[in-house]
């Protein structure tokens, strides 16, 4: 207990110089003053000061927490597939060798030399544009000791015409033509002499026709 009441002591001690040197300082602080100017009643604040410089940037701050993940849109449905069109091809080639054809309608030919695209209606004997473009057609017809009027036709209407007459031995009777034709168009052959007339002179005869390029 004697330690306890020593240190309150000094305490008290250290507190008393403590007051001593306050007073000091404000004595020597009021002769200051009192050497200077008078006291007088304070006036009106002054205007504010002009603002300081704009101090130096501070250190930067802490990385942020990362940023949460962007939505990803839904898939969309897959896309029609479209197939590269294939060169588009017609072409014919047929032939008869059996009778002679009928007058003023279609020549139906009954062998196919070549109908791959099956343009060519083997039951119609007509050509059926399938696709559009620029076609070249022919016939070749085989004539002995006969006549021939031979008609190449587009939809009912005469674009060609051929006659040939073989009155002694063969002969050979040939044409052809280049036509446009839209989807749908019908190209045949027609014989336009009558029967008698015609009679069993044809030996052979071949139609054909194939698409040069397309529209
Ligand atoms: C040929 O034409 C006929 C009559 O128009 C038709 O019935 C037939 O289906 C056609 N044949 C082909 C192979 O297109």
């Amino acid at each position: 207990m004697p330690q306890q009441r020593g240190g309150a002591l000094s305490r008290r001690a250290a507190g008393v110089w403590i007051l001593v040197m306050a007073l000091t300082a404000a004595l020597a602080d009021f002769n200051n003053k009192g050497n200077s100017e008078p006291c007088e009643p304070q006036g009106p604040p002054g205007p504010p000061g002009i603002p300081g410089f704009p101090g130096p940037p501070g250190p930067p701050g802490p990385i942020g927490p990362p940023g949460l993940p962007g939505m990803h849109g839904l898939q969309g449905p897959p896309g029609d597939v479209e197939k590269c069109p294939s060169p588009p091809k017609s072409a014919f080639a047929v032939k008869l060798s059996e009778r002679p054809p009928e007058p003023f309608q279609p020549i139906v030919f009954k062998e196919s030399l070549y109908n791959q695209e099956g343009h060519y209606n083997m039951t119609t004997g007509q050509f059926s544009c399938t696709n559009p473009g620029v076609y070249n057609f022919g016939f070749d017809i085989g004539l002995f000791q006969s006549s021939v009027k031979i008609s190449l036709m587009k939809n009912g209407i005469q674009i060609r015409e051929k006659q040939a007459q073989a009155n002694d031995g063969y002969r050979y009777a040939t044409g052809t033509v280049i036509v446009a034709l839209e989807k749908g168009d019908k190209v045949w052959l027609e014989s336009k002499l009558s029967g008698t007339e015609s009679e069993k002179g044809i030996t052979q005869m071949v139609f054909f026709g194939y698409l040069l390029y397309r529209n």
